[in-house]
């Protein structure tokens, strides 16, 4: 599933660990994709179609045991699938070009190590449910420490997973890493450790490439 896309890419994903700059770079790339004339949406998961915005608050809010695991993950799958549906494949088909902040490799990471080994869950459900993959992934690489202090410096009320601290985080750091060398066809790795610009240059140089 992580073959090169046939074409253009036109569903390019984000990832990255709590505070990476995500939403940052997509909202930039964004302003300078529909400068140049793109049609461009920008999306996020968990959310982005009016039923998986539902879904997020029940996920991202409340008690870190409020789910079981497998629950999360039905949870997190359901609120896709609704995304996939209702935003991303009529976007897709009307030749837009997608950007979304976070998509199956944040639940291959969170949800399949954060409470034991669900990785295989992850997957088998992903098969089953969504199908696909993104025809590029940008993962924007941090330490953990620094992307901790910048995202809880937010104090949004979805911070479900943010309070699961520095270890998990440097653990999926390291887990994205993987996931980025695994599928080299479909990730591009960046340094987030610098300047907003020096990384906004980075993911323009790496999308323009992409999508010509
Ligand atoms: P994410 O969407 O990955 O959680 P955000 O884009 O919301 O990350 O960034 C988290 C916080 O860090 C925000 O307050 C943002 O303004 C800030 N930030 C983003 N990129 C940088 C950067 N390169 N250097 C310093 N601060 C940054
Ligand atoms: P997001 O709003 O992107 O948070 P941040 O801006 O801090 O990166 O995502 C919210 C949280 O949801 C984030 O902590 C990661 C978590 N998440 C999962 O646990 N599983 C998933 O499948 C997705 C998409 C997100």
């Amino acid at each position: 599933m992580s073959a090169p896309a046939p074409g253009p890419a036109r569903f390019i994903t984000f990832e990255g660990i709590d505070g990476s700059g995500k939403s940052t770079q997509i909202k930039r790339l964004a302003d300078d994709l529909t400068a140049q004339g793109h049609d461009v949406i920008v999306t996020r998961e968990p959310g982005g179609s009016a039923g998986a915005e539902e879904i997020r608050a029940l996920v991202l809010q409340g008690e870190p045991d409020r789910w079981s695991a497998e629950t999360e993950i039905l949870l997190f799958t359901a609120a896709r699938r609704d995304h996939m549906e209702r935003t991303i494949l009529p976007a897709l088909a009307a030749g837009k070009i997608v950007l979304c902040d976070r998509f199956a490799d944040s639940t291959r990471m969170y949800q399949g190590l954060s409470r034991g080994d669900l990785r295989a869950v992850v997957d088998q459900l992903h098969t089953l449910m969504i199908g696909r993959e993104p025809d590029l992934t940008v993962l924007i690489d941090m330490d953990p420490a620094v992307g901790l202090s910048r995202a809880l410096s937010r104090q949004t009320a979805d911070e479900r997973f943010e309070a699961f601290g520095e270890g998990l985080q440097a653990a999926m750091r390291q887990g994205f890493l993987d996931l980025a060398q695994a599928a080299p066809d479909r990730f591009r790795v960046v340094d987030g450790a610098r300047e907003i610009d020096a990384i906004a240059q980075d993911i323009a140089a790496i999308v323009t490439a992409t999508i010509t």
